[in-house]
């Protein structure tokens, strides 16, 4: 019977405790507290506090819940060895799907120029953009990029991607590699960040790439925070050479409430909403990957720490 050590940085953790015990109803379900943290076989986690993973010397695997595991795997005080594993899609996909369209056909009809028109009581109708002209670039190709690049495809817009390994995506102009995100970016009209965050992708949405898509396009960054370069994107704003960015993630999080990003009226916020991970979906993944695991069968989304993601 698997003990399980759960943690989850939630205003309410209850609901997906008793999420998780539905779904591994085999399982002993023990949420984390200073002084309750029995001997366990498995973490599940999200953003766990410094102690965590203090005295656990029985972990077979730490699943962590959400995609990018960046939090988890810069913890100090993360095991050396134990496997970490991160949730492959588990009900995401269809949000960022939702969420990059809505962004796509909002610059594509100038949805956000007509709303700053009308706080001005402005009547103006504006030349019309092309769909077949108006390409969007997904940076990652992974299981989201992957199927964000898909969804725009079947929705009409050009689609274009950039990841590190080579790949082959029915519709999708595929870039791989540092050496040819010039290209990719030079005909992006809609950048849309779905990296990891590593070291090589820290800070990469900066004034040297972010100046390399053309003059009008737009930037989404639903990734992590810090792959954005906060005052770079301000200045391209302010300059006219990007048209607007839609914003779901920063660093830190909550955004503060007099960051420059709130009000400025090129930029829409969102709070880190564009993929909710989602109790059941999350939880049901989590046990039948652990079930996997006990029998010993390989599972999908383990970690490369050396890569990053
Ligand atoms: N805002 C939200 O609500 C939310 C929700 C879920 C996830 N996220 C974010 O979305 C990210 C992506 O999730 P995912 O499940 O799609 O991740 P994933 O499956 O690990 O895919 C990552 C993609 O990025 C590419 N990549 C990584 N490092 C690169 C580099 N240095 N240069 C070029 N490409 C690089 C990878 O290339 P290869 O294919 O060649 O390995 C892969 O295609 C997560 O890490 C997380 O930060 C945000």
């Amino acid at each position: 019977m698997p003990d399980v050590l759960f943690y989850a940085d939630e205003p309410d953790p209850g609901p997906w405790v008793e999420a998780l015990q539905r779904a591994l109803p085999e399982g002993r379900i023990h949420q984390w507290a200073p002084h309750h943290a029995p001997l366990c076989t498995y973490a599940v986690c999200w953003k766990p506090p410094a102690a965590f993973f203090a005295g656990q010397t029985a972990l077979k695997a730490i699943l962590n819940i959400g995609a990018g595991a960046d939090a988890v795997i810069s913890d100090p005080n993360l095991p050396v060895t134990v496997p970490v594993v991160r949730l492959d899609d588990a009900g995401m996909a269809p949000q960022m799907e939702e969420y990059v369209a809505w962004c796509a056909l909002n610059y594509l009809r100038r949805f956000d120029d007509y709303a700053r028109a009308q706080r001005a009581a402005h009547w103006e109708r504006l030349a019309p953009r092309s769909r077949a002209a108006f390409s969007v670039g997904v940076m990652g190709l992974g299981v989201l990029g992957t199927r964000v690049a898909a969804f725009m495809r079947l929705l009409g817009f050009p689609v274009r991607g950039w990841s590190r390994s080579p790949k082959a995506i029915d519709g999708v102009v595929c870039f791989t590699g540092d050496d040819a995100l010039a290209a990719f970016l030079a005909g992006t009209d809609m950048l849309v960040c779905l990296l990891p965050l590593t070291p090589a992708t820290r800070g990469i949405l900066n004034a040297r790439n972010l100046a390399s898509l053309p003059r009008g396009a737009a930037v989404v960054n639903i990734a992590r925070g810090g792959h954005l370069v906060e005052a770079d994107l301000i200045a391209l704003l302010d300059a006219g050479h990007l048209c607007g960015a839609t914003l779901d993630v920063f660093a830190p999080e909550p955004l503060a409430a007099d960051s420059p990003l709130w009000r400025h009226p090129k930029i829409t916020v969102t709070p880190h909403i564009s993929a909710m991970t989602l109790a059941d979906e999350s939880m049901q993944q989590i046990a039948d990957k652990i079930r996997r695991l006990e029998r010993g069968l390989p599972v999908a989304g383990i970690i490369d720490r050396a890569r990053g993601y």
